[in-house]
């Protein structure tokens, strides 16, 4: 799959799509990222991608010229599934909607700054509005990372063990189980023996039973419906 992101400050990008299991998922050429530099399409002098918001509210909105022209010659050589735009108004993400992301094959990703991008984009050209949390970050690039991040891993092939995306937390709407590893005893403290019983079944029905638990302690609100 191949994800174009759009911004203004693509130097922010570079740490998270250039290591750990990002890069590996480039290199065994299972995904391609590409980062456009918003400015760099900018049709004005001074290269502005920002101006005053019409009716005078207090800060910058980004123009429609730069989005759009880097857009447009995006979609001259390939077909996009979605054009996303990242913005703390937009659907929650949850684990369902990166799985069904990461069954595309070419997503645009616009990450936002200031006020967010004129509103025209998001009405004629944006095909989905995703928000990673409640709260507004400084801009979209640090939510682009976090999507990007997450549709990937759960590309097949990208993890080591294959299985270890499917048994993430939130995969089956339950918290995963805890996990221990050596040595079995630290400080007085030891991994609860059935785990090292090495009966399959029973450390599957106690991860089942565990995970179970914990979600209804702490996330409740994954089990509505279900039980
Ligand atoms: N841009 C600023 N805040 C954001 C958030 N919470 N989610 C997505 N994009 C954002």
């Amino acid at each position: 799959m191949r994800i174009d992101v759009l911004t203004i400050l693509p130097r922010l990008l570079e740490g998270p799509f250039n290591d750990s299991i990002l890069q590996r998922a480039k290199e065994k050429g299972l995904c391609e990222i590409h980062v456009h530099d918003i400015r760099s399409f900018s049709t004005d002098k001074h290269r502005k991608v920002d101006d005053y918001s019409f009716g005078g509210s207090a800060g910058m909105v980004m123009t429609i010229q730069p989005i759009l022209d880097c857009i447009n010659s995006l979609k001259a050589e390939r077909e996009y599934d979605e054009i996303i735009y990242m913005t703390p108004d937009g659907e929650q993400l949850k684990q369902g909607r990166s799985n069904q992301l990461s069954l595309k094959k070419n997503l645009i990703i616009i990450c936002g700054h200031y006020k967010g991008i004129d509103h025209r984009l998001r009405e004629n050209v944006v095909t989905l509005e995703i928000s990673i949390g409640d709260y507004v970050l400084s801009g979209g690039e640090l939510a682009a990372a976090v999507l990007t991040d997450s549709i990937i891993r759960v590309l097949p092939g990208v993890l080591n063990n294959e299985t270890s995306a499917l048994t993430d937390s939130f995969q089956d709407n339950l918290l995963a189980p805890p996990v221990y590893t050596r040595p079995a005893e630290y400080n007085g403290w030891v991994v609860p023996e059935i785990l090292r019983s090495g009966d399959f079944n029973k450390i599957q029905e106690w991860q089942e039973k565990t995970a179970l638990e914990r979600t209804r302690k702490l996330r409740p609100d994954l089990l509505e419906g279900e039980e």
